[in-house]
């Protein structure tokens, strides 16, 4: 499969001129998606290794697909691909202190987006899943917990991770709806939304509503933070962290980490702003627009 198909990366050229220090050192991909970030960083390598990780499994067999012939070479293959969350890194005896480079593109990637089965977008009716898929029977779907929350919590869900005005409005609307009959599929929260805004503001009020539930039923935010305390047991001394965010609470979370770890003397910052996609990357590829790209140095 061609990866650009999957998904575009998105600041490749600042990502590799950040990260790759040591072309035989050890790299970590931690969202691979297409794996087009991840085949950026396999060129720049001799005897490097590349391992990544994701919890979406389409994204594991397009990247089985993508580096077949890698990983044809058994012992000597220089990927490894992980299928779950990059978390999963941390509790690994052998690269504790190891890691020369550490990537995570957050957030969807354009093939989770643009499949309509995959019900993570308002644009085609699918079941009301939404979670990345690795996990899925661990946790519960987002038709799941439009079922079993209390409308407070919806309302809270839809403003702290989507930032929603018309959260309580929404959450109410939910619950109406949900007495009558399950919420089970996307066309279903759509229309439900579509009655709460006005139609001018149908499109956002939609995204954003899709954004905060996916992001409350993969725990988006809480595995970011469990991993960026991890990260300096990680790095080696000189190794780097890249984080490319999409949405203002993940850049928040990842600029407090990199300052706690820069206070305790373990990161050395890089950007002191986040570093954004040039203006022909936004022309060519919209889904870079909102894009903020922060490193990190061990020290
Ligand atoms: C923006 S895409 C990455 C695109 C990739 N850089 C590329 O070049 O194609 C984000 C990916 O991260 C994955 N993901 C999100 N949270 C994750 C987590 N906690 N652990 C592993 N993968 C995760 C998603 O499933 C998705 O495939």
């Amino acid at each position: 499969m061609a990866e650009h198909l999957y998904h575009e990366p998105v600041m490749v050229r600042e990502t590799l001129t950040l990260l790759l220090t040591d072309p035989d050192g050890i790299y970590l991909d931690g969202t691979l998606g297409g794996g087009g970030h991840a085949a950026a960083i396999l060129s720049g390598l001799r005897e490097g290794k590349l391992i990544g990780f994701d919890r979406d499994p389409d994204a594991i067999a397009a990247c089985r697909g993508a580096f077949g012939e890698e990983l044809a070479r058994g012992e000597r293959s220089r990927v490894e691909l992980v299928h779950g969350s990059y978390v999963l890194a941390c509790s690994r005896e052998d690269l504790r202190g190891r890691v020369q480079g550490i990537l995570l593109d957050l957030g969807v990637s354009s093939h989770q987006l643009d499949e309509p089965s995959r019900g993570f977008s308002y644009r085609f009716d699918a079941p009301l899943d939404l979670r990345f898929g690795g996990d899925a029977a661990s946790e519960p779907s987002a038709a799941e917990l439009l079922a079993s929350l209390d409308e407070r919590e919806i309302a809270d869900i839809l403003y702290r991770f989507g930032e929603e005005r018309s959260s309580r409005r929404i959450a109410r609307a939910i619950v109406a709806a949900r007495r009558h009959a399950p919420i089970r599929t996307t066309g279903q929260l759509r229309a439900i939304v579509e009655r709460c805004v006005h139609p001018r503001q149908r499109t956002d009020a939609l995204s954003r509503v899709f954004q905060a539930l996916r992001i409350a039923v993969n725990r988006e935010l809480d595995e970011l933070e469990r991993f960026l305390s991890c990260v300096p047991s990680l790095l080696c001394r000189g190794g780097r962290i890249v984080v490319i965010t999409y949405h203002s609470l993940e850049d928040r979370i990842v600029k407090a980490a990199f300052r706690q770890h820069a206070a305790d003397g373990r990161l050395q910052i890089l950007t002191r702003k986040p570093l954004r996609p040039q203006p022909e990357e936004i022309e060519r590829n919209r889904r870079s627009r909102s894009a903020k790209l922060r490193a990190a140095e061990r020290v």
